[in-house]
């Protein structure tokens, strides 16, 4: 008897958005930009997003949008990945302290770097652990807040982004089950790494405080450019992704790309032959939400039952590094949850000063 040789099977999915709503006219007043509703939603396709509040980080998107995954799945994971351009903190990796709030224990847990290609950048990755055997039930989050590192004056980008999180609890198992990853596709080109940044903050401009301006500390974007290459980069990927799963772009009955611009997902399916009814997403009311872009399409559309699991399905990606990915799979049989995010409690935001002795009562207040 031949074996079937496992793959990683979508076993749930979960998403969590910030409840505060930023209109396009919100944004516009904000940051007095010279824009218009009518400009963004006809260029771009976006009408809304979320901003988290203050008090919320990614870390805290990222716990809802995992538990979620979890109680979708009915299961617990063995390991954390977390997507994001926007950590808690530079260190250490926002992962680890998912993983602990979540209960997990000492699971292997890390963050992944790959901007708005992240959540396929860890599903490539998970599928990978899973069928060399590394793990059973990786959890892949990508969760953004991108609020905190947007320029409000700067219309290239103030428009376009928005906070949330979405995350996909994975197990092993066999292709033809619904869920079922059949194929990936990912890469990077360095020579772009200008496109989209943000200066300061690492390692070249590492003394913010001292000698660079506010404005380093933003996420810039070359929009033009960066709208040409996402073009190409997606659909050549895609296209890799299909060829390598053998399914011919006619077969593939739900497409989701990266909720970047709608011209630019139009522009992708156009290219690649996939039928308007068959594309979905959600960016008209949360804009581009980065790492969380893809599982925040997933989990809207599957809440709404606008696929039949089993369904072949292409997810695809791009974004700052230059990084893209794409992946094959069938439309999973979960039904997704969704929950609001866990801010920490307000003892542990605080930060630890180590070489300072902690008086005894403050101990007593933090586990009490
Ligand atoms: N409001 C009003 N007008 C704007 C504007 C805004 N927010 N942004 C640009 N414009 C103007 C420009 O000044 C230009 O005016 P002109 O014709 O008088 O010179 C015109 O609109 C077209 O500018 P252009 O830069 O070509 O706009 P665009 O259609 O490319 O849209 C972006 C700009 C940023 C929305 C678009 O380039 C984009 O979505 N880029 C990619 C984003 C992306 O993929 N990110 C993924 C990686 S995270």
């Amino acid at each position: 008897m031949t074996r079937v040789s496992p793959t990683a099977v979508i076993d749930g999915i979960g998403s969590c958005l910030p409840p505060r709503v930023l209109t396009n006219e919100d944004v516009r007043r904000r940051g007095v930009l010279d824009t218009t509703d009518e400009w963004i939603r006809t260029r771009t396709g976006i009408a809304r997003r979320r901003a988290a509040e203050d008090d919320i980080s990614t870390g805290d998107l990222a716990v809802a949008a995992a538990r979620a995954a979890q109680e979708s799945a009915e299961a617990r994971a063995d390991l954390v990945l977390v997507a994001t351009t926007t950590p808690d903190r530079r260190c250490p990796a926002t992962a680890p302290e998912v993983a602990q709030r979540l209960g997990l224990g000492t699971v292997p847990a890390f963050d992944l770097a790959a901007v708005c290609s992240g959540f396929l950048y860890g599903l490539t990755v998970a599928t990978a652990l899973i069928r060399t055997g590394v793990c059973t039930r990786p959890l892949v989050i990508g969760a953004e807040t991108y609020s905190r590192i947007i320029d409000p004056l700067d219309r290239d980008t103030a428009v376009i982004f928005g906070d949330g999180a979405g995350a996909a609890l994975l197990r092993a198992g066999d292709r033809a089950e619904p869920g079922a990853i059949t194929g990936t596709d990912w890469g990077s080109d360095g020579t772009g790494s200008d496109l989209i940044s943000i200066a300061a903050g690492g390692a070249r401009l590492p003394d913010p405080a001292r000698r660079l301006c506010r404005e380093d500390h933003y996420f810039r974007m070359r929009g033009r450019e960066v709208y040409g290459q996402a073009v190409r980069r997606m659909t050549a990927s895609s296209l890799a992704v299909l060829d390598k799963t053998g399914w011919p772009p006619a077969a593939v009955g739900a497409f989701i790309g990266h909720q970047a611009n709608q011209r630019i997902l139009d522009s992708v399916a156009d290219r690649i032959g996939i039928a308007p009814r068959c594309r979905f997403g959600n960016l008209r009311d949360v804009g581009n939400t980065a790492a969380a872009s893809i599982p925040l399409a997933l989990a809207d559309t599957a809440a709404h039952r606008r696929v039949r699991p089993g369904t072949r399905t292409l997810l695809t990606a791009f974004g700052g590094g230059l990084t893209w990915a794409s992946v094959a799979l069938t439309w999973p049989a979960a039904g997704p949850r969704a929950h609001p995010p866990e801010p920490r409690s307000t003892n542990s935001t605080k930060p630890r000063h180590t070489h300072r002795r902690t008086p005894s009562w403050t101990l007593s207040t933090t586990t009490s």
